[in-house]
């Protein structure tokens, strides 16, 4: 069975995404990498060991990441991810503590030993900035050749940002993480605003949630509707929240569910246009395409696929 890790800043949609991985039963989620984000990276790790008790997985070994940006000497939260996921990420929302504490091995130490173990049996999925993944392949960068897949939630080809015209926000908090990813040559499928802004869910989809009479119905039918309410309120025209994060983890479990460009991709670091997400002009007639772009979704068979395996696994 492929191996998954899950590199979360764990806000609303991370939490979803942690929901269908462990609804999945192709892939073994093997470990969540903690990053900052959305929260702090130590309340993204508290809700991690939360949320994987809550939903039934306390096997889940969650392991604390970088704290801030590769160039910047802290991080503090912006008042807009407050506002879309909650102070504690998970819509307000208060579930139980975990007893359990994150392991003492860095994320950065944990992905290098899990290449090293199960190389193209991994797949890695970062849904937040790409701090984590930029710093193992500056200490081991031969991972680059030897992981199976990294399916990143992230960045904008066809659309603008969600943060500023280019920018898109797990790109924008760290550019130039992400463009040591996207130039090191590993096999990088970027799932990003040109898709998840197409997979979207309603108060009617999280009722069902609720009326499974679970915790973890009621738990996730609670976080997303704040979720959705900030949603009613940033992008209106929408009518529904974006499931960002859990697309990525569909295309990791079934790469069908997009179409694909295979495009070499840069992140622009300097200037006005810093945190974009382009093609990289020195690599566009590479005929060696490391990087696909997901352009399509099939919305419908990923909707059925999402509510399918979270109600399933919230029904327990
Ligand atoms: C991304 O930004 C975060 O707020 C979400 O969790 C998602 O990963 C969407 O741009
Ligand atoms: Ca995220």
């Amino acid at each position: 069975m492929r191996k998954l890790i899950l590199d979360l800043d764990t806000g609303v949609d991370d939490t979803l995404a942690i929901s269908y991985a462990l609804g999945s039963p192709e892939v073994e989620l093997i470990g969540i990498t903690g990053t900052y984000g959305n929260v702090l990276l130590e309340q993204g790790i508290r809700n991690d060991l939360a949320i994987t008790d809550l939903l039934g997985h306390p096997e889940v070994k969650v392991y604390p990441g970088l704290s801030h940006a590769s160039k910047a000497d802290s991080f503090e939260v912006l008042p807009v991810s407050a506002f879309i996921h909650g102070e504690n990420g998970i819509g307000d929302v208060a579930i139980p503590d975990s007893n359990r504490k994150a392991e003492t091995q860095s994320a950065v130490d944990f992905i290098i030993d899990a290449v090293n173990t199960y190389g193209k049996d991994l797949v890695y999925v970062p849904t937040g900035p790409m701090t984590n993944i930029a710093a193992a392949l500056a200490k081991e960068p031969d991972i680059a050749q030897r992981i199976g897949s990294i399916v990143l939630m992230g960045g904008a080809l066809t659309v603008p940002g969600n943060v500023d015209a280019w920018q898109e926000a797990n790109i924008s908090q760290d550019p130039d993480a992400a463009d040591v990813l996207f130039r090191s040559g590993a096999p990088v499928t970027m799932v990003g605003l040109d898709v998840t802004l197409q997979t979207l869910l309603t108060y009617k989809e999280t009722e069902r949630w609720r009326q499974l009479g679970t915790a973890a119905g009621n738990f996730l039918a609670d976080m997303t509707d704040f979720y959705i309410k900030a949603y009613e309120t940033t992008s209106p025209h929408l009518g529904g929240c974006g499931l960002h994060d859990p697309l990525a983890v569909g295309v990791a479990v079934d790469p069908t569910l997009v179409t694909t460009l295979p495009m070499n991709m840069k992140v622009e670091t300097e200037g006005a246009t810093r945190g974009r997400t382009i093609g990289d002009e020195q690599r566009l007639n590479d005929p060696n395409k490391t990087m696909r772009v997901a352009v399509g979704v099939d919305v419908p068979r990923f909707l059925d696929e999402f509510m399918t395996r979270i109600t399933g696994l919230a029904s327990q």
